[in-house]
């Protein structure tokens, strides 16, 4: 895995200024990507303007889809197989500290993010420090998650409570060009 310098960052966003936001755009932005990742699978797509603040603490599984607008922030953020992540959604996995009575040079404090295979996060869903959702999991759009749920959970709103269920289990990995 390369460390993602500030130099380094700046030669990545000058190349995305010249990325289509077609799907093959997107295709070439985890390409982009991939190399400063700790672990990546194949097929990672990223769409245009999503942002990952440090590349290094992401892991990513097999067809990985991350969706316009979106922000992953600060801590380790663990994306397992065909996590799809919705437009505007953001992820951080630390939380600022006080110092002083201030938050602002508190520093901050890391609780890893997991998000489980086949999950979708719907749009401008915010998933805070710590929490883990399972496999096949529907985080509803607008949700603020604070807490962790299990496999198949559907949940919604704010902060995020179950909404109901999925019974069926994520569909074998999908290979369709475009996806
Ligand atoms: C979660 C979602 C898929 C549910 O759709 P659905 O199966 O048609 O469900 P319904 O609209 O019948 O709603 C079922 C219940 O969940 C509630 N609900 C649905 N979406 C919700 C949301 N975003 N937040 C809170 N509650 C929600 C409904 O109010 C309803 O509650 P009720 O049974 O008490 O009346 C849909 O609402 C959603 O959020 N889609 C995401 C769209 C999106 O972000 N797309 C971006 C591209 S990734």
């Amino acid at each position: 895995m390369k460390k993602l310098t500030p130099a380094r960052r700046l030669w990545m966003k000058i190349r995305m200024l010249f990325i289509s936001d077609s799907p093959s755009g997107a295709r070439a932005r985890g390409k982009l990507y991939e190399p400063y990742l700790p672990e990546c699978g194949k097929n990672f797509k990223i769409a245009a303007q999503a942002f990952i603040y440090n590349p290094n603490k992401l892991r990513v599984g097999d067809n990985v889809y991350i969706g316009f607008n979106s922000y992953l922030g600060e801590g380790p953020i663990t994306l397992e197989d065909e996590a799809l992540i919705g437009p505007f959604v953001s992820i951080t996995a630390s939380n600022h500290l006080m110092k002083n009575g201030s938050y602002r040079f508190g520093g901050f404090a890391e609780d890893p993010v997991v998000i489980g295979r086949g999950t979708w996060l719907a749009g401008h869903t915010c998933i805070t420090a710590g929490v883990r959702l399972g496999d096949s999991c529907l985080v509803a759009a607008g949700a603020v998650v604070t807490k962790s749920f299990p496999a198949g959970s559907v949940i919604g709103g704010v902060p995020a409570a179950v909404l109901g269920r999925n019974s069926t289990p994520a569909a074998p990995p999908d290979e369709t060009p475009g996806q």
